[in-house]
């Protein structure tokens, strides 16, 4: 078959090997990748999806109506690696009968230990305390010098006990910690019962918790959810942790709160935009760490996610059920 009757699929990255390979053996398909591991610029993804039938993207791909239009009628699918995805215009998405595939499952382990890695990296102040043995700043031990919060005996307030929420708190049993509280869309019992939590309202977690954690997924009712009043109604030792979407947290409003002495600090795998622009306000604060959205970042996970993604295009493409197809 010549490649003008193939059909065609676009890839807007280079993907991790596993999932690479994956592709290279799509030969019944047209597959056209961006083939860098730097973000296609917008005009070249709105070139390169032109016709396409199937699409691979990443999170970092704005898949809007005017992507959509350029790919035209032919778009059949589109596959993202990653589990969120808030980056792809769901209604029109829906309105066109595109079929959407993502990653969940696999990066859930990876994420949980990243969230509790950063919560401990936050807790005990271990940025400043690496700073201060490089900067001379370590004159004697010192009773009272950088102690931090520690995790026993603690309330911890989960914003979204889904997969990668629930496998957080799991991990963090072991540290002592007292009692867990969460919000979400509604009560996930099941959840729950594992770890003995209970469902509060979204002021409770801000007012009851020692450290809040953000899994939750970015959508209308979750944006900017992290904002001034809850800043306000949490305690003053009070520390915050996102490891979701940078939206769900407004940076101002934190800005404030930790610079006001509102909470105690904060740790981000996720911000708004990403990447951060190197003179940002927060960058400057010792109560604030900063990550480069790293929760998946293990090699397994990165390879699974990528053969995850591939399969799902595949499946969807073949007309049949796709692993983890979205339900729109
Ligand atoms: C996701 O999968 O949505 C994460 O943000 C990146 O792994």
């Amino acid at each position: 078959m010549s490649t003008s009757e193939q059909k065609k699929i676009f890839v807007t990255r280079r993907i991790p090997p596993e999932g690479q390979k994956l592709l290279s053996q799509a030969d019944s398909y047209n597959v056209q990748q961006w083939d860098s591991d730097e973000q296609i610029p917008r005009d070249e993804l709105i070139k390169g999806v032109v016709g396409a039938h199937g699409l691979l993207c990443l999170l970092t791909d704005n898949i809007d109506k005017e992507v959509l239009n350029a790919a035209g009628p032919n778009l059949k699918v589109v596959s993202t690696l990653s589990v969120g995805f808030d980056h792809l215009c769901v209604e029109e998405i829906k309105k066109r009968g595109i079929r959407v595939s993502n990653t969940p499952n696999v990066s859930t382990e990876a994420t949980a230990e990243l969230t509790v890695a950063l919560l401990l990296t936050t807790c005990r102040r271990l940025p400043e305390a690496r700073e201060e043995v490089k900067n001379g700043g370590w004159k004697t031990w010192s009773p009272m010098w950088l102690c931090g919060a520690g995790l026993s005996n603690s309330t911890v307030g989960i914003i979204g006990l889904g997969r990668i929420g629930l496998a957080v708190a799991c991990r963090l049993v072991p540290f002592g910690v007292k009692r867990f509280i969460y919000t979400d869309f509604q009560e996930i019992p099941e959840n729950a019962k594992e770890i003995n939590a209970e469902y509060v309202s979204n002021e409770k977690i801000a007012e009851d918790s020692d450290f809040v954690i953000v899994n939750c997924c970015l959508t209308p009712e979750t944006e900017g959810l992290c904002n001034k009043d809850f800043f306000r109604r949490m305690k003053k030792t009070a520390i915050l942790i996102n490891t979701s979407r940078g939206p769900v947290v407004n940076q101002e409003d934190l800005h404030d709160a930790l610079t006001s002495g509102q909470i105690a600090a904060a740790g981000l795998d996720v911000t708004t935009p990403e990447p951060i622009p190197t003179d940002h306000p927060l960058l400057s604060l010792k109560n604030c760490v900063i990550l480069p959205h790293i929760g998946s970042a293990t090699l397994d996970a990165r390879n699974a996610m990528s053969v995850l993604t591939v399969n799902n295009l595949l499946k969807g493409l073949a007309g049949e059920p796709m692993p983890c197809e979205v339900k729109l």
